[in-house]
């Protein structure tokens, strides 16, 4: 029997190729840089039988159209709002992503962020590369205490609960949330309370965003809600740089409408370098690092392959993100 081939985007962790030459299946692996556009990418699938897709953009509705003979498309992450899932389905293209386990990973970059910004770390050690270290004053250079707290969660799923647990068991500290649905345990098991998204704006010493970016989502931290924070408060996003407006944070944080911001994420991606957030005070700001451990990263290869090696069994995928393709008389099993 012919075998089936792969194609991948970018060079993924040796956990998930393992795994892929154990059940068999050739490869294509793009080491190259610059990294593929879309059309590049599309002419490589077009030659395979499934696609691990490692951040590539375009996924949309002619890609589909395109590419429909694919038996699967796992995503090399948890997100998956770069994608037409309808047209996916429409097509019989099962997605997978790779869910869980990068909730301990991304949560601690939210927590670094929290402190980076609470105690000023990345300023001064910024003043220091410029010769600024001076007699320590007692009322200098003063941070925030994040202990006893209140942390506001937007979007209470598996990052945000894993942040919400960190942050109330390590640091004491209340926990309020936002989320079109109740989150049962987190109340139970946390005492997280749900409020409404203006009274967690307005209670929340530090907020913290773990949305996902829908239509709903978007732009949703603008100027006004901005102007609804304490002006004490600190703006944390590691979800999605399109849920807040940049150059609405911009103004906020140079008129001190709020006291600081922690980005693992911007909008646009890759940020530019004359963006003002770069040398602001205030401001901290990661290359989304969110899932950048080698351990995350390992399992993130793990899933995704698994999700390939289901799909080209013509098997439910381990980690579906439309699961509603096995209901498509459409769908593409492997012939
Ligand atoms: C994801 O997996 O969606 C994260 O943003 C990491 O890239």
């Amino acid at each position: 029997m012919e075998r089936k081939k792969v194609f991948i985007n970018k060079v993924i962790p040796e956990a998930g190729l393992r795994l892929l030459e154990a059940a068999g299946l050739d490869y294509t692996m793009w080491r190259e840089k610059p990294v593929l556009d879309r059309e590049q990418a599309i002419l490589f699938c077009k030659g395979h039988d499934a696609f691990l897709s490692a951040g590539q953009s375009g996924l949309d509705a002619d890609f589909f159209e395109q590419c429909s003979h694919l038996k699967v498309v796992a995503l090399h992450s948890v997100g998956f709002d770069g994608v037409d899932i309808a047209a996916a389905t429409k097509h019989g293209v099962p997605i997978g992503n790779t869910p869980n386990v990068l909730n301990r990973a991304t949560a601690e970059t939210a927590l670094l962020l929290m402190l980076t910004v609470a105690r000023k770390a990345l300023f001064l050690h910024k003043q220091i590369q410029k010769g600024a270290w001076g007699v320590s004053q007692p009322t200098q250079d003063l941070g925030i205490d994040i202990a006893g707290k209140t942390l506001g969660v937007v979007g209470l799923g598996r990052i945000g609960t894993e942040l919400a647990t960190m942050c109330a068991k390590s640091w004491n500290m209340k926990i309020i949330y936002h989320n079109r649905s109740r989150n049962e345990e987190a109340e139970r098991e946390l005492g997280a309370e749900w409020v409404s998204f203006d009274d967690l704006l307005g209670q929340s010493d530090i907020v913290s965003v773990h949305t996902a970016l829908t239509e709903e989502t978007r732009g949703m931290f603008d100027l006004k809600a901005f102007k609804k924070m304490k002006s004490s408060a600190i703006f944390v996003n590691t979800a999605r740089g399109g849920v807040h407006d940049e150059n609405d944070l911009i103004q906020a944080l140079q008129e001190g409408v709020i006291w600081g911001a922690g980005l693992d994420v911007t909008n646009p991606e890759p940020m530019s370098s004359e963006s003002p957030l770069l040398n602001m005070e205030n401001a901290v700001v990661f290359p989304h690092i969110g899932s950048s451990t080698f351990e995350t990263r390992n399992e993130m290869a793990r899933c995704a392959a698994e999700n390939i090696i289901a799909g080209l069994n013509g098997e439910r995928l381990p980690y579906p993100v439309n699961p509603e393709v096995y209901g498509n008389d459409n769908i593409n099993t492997p012939q």
